[in-house]
């Protein structure tokens, strides 16, 4: 049976960064997407994007309903690899960091902490306010690795696509999926 990462897109801003890393998954390696996403993100979504969160429903291999409590991934025996929010809200890391799991995407992370499964969360806000990083050190401390959507320059971008691609290869990394579509430091 195929390995399986959960994909998780909330509210925040960049949700371009999750559709990236999805093409990604696809592209370099067999894992299954399984892809929930909330409310917010549908808004911001169209948004940014102009178009509705659902074109990405084609990239993934299941989509489930943010409502759906009882689906598959919210229980712990359902297995998977871990989980990927990209990006990942102030609101949804309180949520997590809070083990209040009142939507899929919230439980879904809720299990994969508790399974001891591996949960990346590609945070954006800005500034942080103690409250957001009490939070993500809070989960920090728990093994949730914290991954800013922040730029970076060593790789000398030459626009924005390369650096969406390189943040969906950092998270990549987390998993040991080697992604190409990045700059990796030779030194
Ligand atoms: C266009 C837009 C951009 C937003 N950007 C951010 C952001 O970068 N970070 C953040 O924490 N919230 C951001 N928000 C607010 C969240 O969408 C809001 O807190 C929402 O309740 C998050 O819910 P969710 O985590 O369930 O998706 C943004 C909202 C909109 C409409």
């Amino acid at each position: 049976m195929k390995e399986k990462i959960i994909v998780g897109i909330s509210g925040a801003s960049g949700v371009i960064l999750g559709k990236e890393l999805m093409l990604q998954i696809k592209k370099y390696s067999d894992v299954e997407v399984h892809l929930v996403y909330t409310k917010a993100a549908e808004k911001t979504y169209m948004q940014e994007q102009k178009e509705s969160i659902t074109s990405l429903h084609d990239l993934a291999d299941k989509v489930y309903d943010n409502e759906n409590i009882s689906a598959s991934i919210a229980s712990g025996t359902y297995k998977t690899k871990g989980m990927i929010i990209l990006p990942c809200s102030m609101k949804s890391v309180a949520g997590i960091a809070c083990g209040y799991s009142d939507t899929l995407l919230l439980r879904a992370a809720d299990v994969v902490i508790k399974e001891h499964r591996k949960l990346v969360l590609g945070v954006r806000e800005c500034p942080f306010s103690s409250i957001h990083l009490e939070n993500m050190y809070k989960l920090s401390q728990m093994g949730v690795v914290i991954l800013p959507t922040v730029m970076s320059f060593y790789q000398q971008p030459d626009g924005l696509a390369s650096c969406v691609r390189h943040i969906a290869g950092k998270c990549l990394d987390q998993f040991d999926i080697s992604s190409d579509d990045m700059n990796r430091w030779e030194g």
